[in-house]
């Protein structure tokens, strides 16, 4: 079988050796991988976005699956136009994956079906926005209506810093049209938990739960980033919770989605805030997360293109999704500056005994060196019994990779430590 994958990120690497592991595969295509996805499958110079070229090559290389792993082309819709050209694929269509390309959209069907979120107000001009701030409980959180790389939720401490939020948004446009509209919402607190779950449309089968470290320093400090690290399963998500997150939150979307005509196949990322009054859903994703799948991935037990069939399909029900009862941990060495301004172009070093346990996100191949080409170089991950014992060997990984300018966050899994 050839499966190509579209995307070249640390996500797309981990999904790419987990599909390794299936026999039946004798090629996998990464359009476009990187410098570190080489080495585990074959990169094709076609950007994420670029949907005819995904396309074209499929059919002319008669690529018999297809993964679609990155927000972005899948909501361009890359498996409409794949599915049309008869490639067979993994992930949502155009209209289901509005889920994550419109914040407005999955806060008015959360509404709707009574799901359980953040209060919130949404605004298409920003003179009234402001004018709502002027009473709104602070601190109140301001998200831009579309895709914004992850960067488009700002939590404003003041009501001068939400004005402020609201006016670079709508009117200076820093994540252009995707600030065309905003949403206002109430601040919610408790422990965060991510839970991607696999889904045909019918069934939904939930994967072993995570928690991500999204600032870029110790202690919570520092900027949002992308992801510093990851670890499962999280220890604030019990069984109880997740019966309840099953019965409040996961049917009643997978239902909702159905209802509205936009059934969603594939990968549904559950971003959610353990509150004082139950679980609430902070986001959702059409996707992988990043940096979680490094660390669910390498806990799944099940094949993963069978898995991945089967959401196509429509046969989730009757296929096995199971996950070891160990833990896994990954720290994501970054270039220091990360997320702001950063260097790149330094020569990246992974020994051959870690190589195995490494997923790469930014590298490329500079006649047969890898180089850093990027913010977030690379994950290091490991998987144990325990987290604990999982924790200390990714840091024991950590050492066996070098680039200059290196940094890394040194309590990734601590706080679950202490949960
Ligand atoms: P997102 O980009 O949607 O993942 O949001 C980034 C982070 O902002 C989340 O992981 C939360 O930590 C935080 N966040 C988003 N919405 C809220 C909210 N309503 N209350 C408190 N924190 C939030
Ligand atoms: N780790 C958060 C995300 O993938 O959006």
């Amino acid at each position: 079988m050839k499966v190509m994958v579209v995307g070249g990120g640390g996500r797309e690497h981990a999904i790419i050796k987990k599909l390794k592991e299936n026999k039946e595969i004798t090629k996998i295509f990464a359009l476009p991988g990187n410098g570190g996805i080489a080495m585990d499958a074959e990169c094709v110079n076609i950007g994420a976005k670029d949907i005819a070229a995904q396309v074209e090559f499929a059919v002319e290389n008669k690529i018999d699956y297809a993964v679609v792993a990155p927000d972005d082309p899948l909501v361009l819709g890359a498996v409409d136009a794949l599915t049309d050209a008869g490639i067979p694929c993994f992930g949502p269509n155009k209209a289901a994956a509005i889920i994550e390309g419109s914040k407005v959209f999955s806060k008015n069907l959360m509404k709707k079906y009574n799901i359980p979120t953040a209060q919130y107000e949404v605004f298409n001009n920003p003179d009234d926005a402001i004018k709502y701030l002027e009473t709104a409980p602070i601190p109140t959180v301001i998200k831009a209506d579309g895709l914004a790389l992850g960067k488009g939720v700002i939590i404003a401490e003041t009501r001068e810093d939400a004005k402020n939020a609201v006016k670079s948004m709508m009117q200076d446009k820093i994540f252009g049209d995707s600030g065309s509209n905003v949403v206002i919402e109430e601040f919610l607190t408790g422990p965060e938990v991510s839970v991607l779950a696999f889904t045909d449309g019918k069934t939904v089968k939930p994967m072993i739960s995570s928690m991500d470290h999204k600032r870029a320093l110790d202690g919570d400090k520092g900027l949002n980033t992308g992801g510093m690290g990851t670890i499962a399963p999280n220890p604030y998500y019990t069984k109880e919770i997740a019966d309840i997150c099953m019965e409040t939150i996961f049917n009643p979307t997978i239902k909702a989605m159905n209802n509205e005509n936009r059934s969603f196949k594939g990968c549904l990322y559950f971003g959610l805030m353990l509150t004082l009054n139950g679980p609430k859903v902070i986001e959702y994703n059409c996707r992988f997360g990043d940096p979680e799948t490094q660390v669910v991935l390498p806990l799944l037990e099940s094949d993963l293109l069978t898995i991945m069939m089967a959401t196509t399909n429509g046969t989730l029900a009757e296929t096995e999704v199971k996950f070891s009862n160990g833990a896994a941990a990954c720290v994501v060495m970054a270039s220091s500056g990360y997320p702001q301004k950063y260097e790149s172009g330094f020569e990246l070093k992974i020994d051959s005994s870690v190589a195995d346990k490494v997923y790469v996100a930014g590298a490329k191949l500079e006649n047969n060196q890898l180089k850093t080409a990027g913010g977030r170089v690379l994950g290091v991950t490991d998987t144990a019994e325990n987290l604990e014992t999982a924790l200390s060997k990714a840091y024991e990984n950590v050492k066996k990779v070098s680039f200059e300018n290196a940094f890394y966050r040194k309590d990734i899994g601590a706080k679950a430590l202490k949960a």
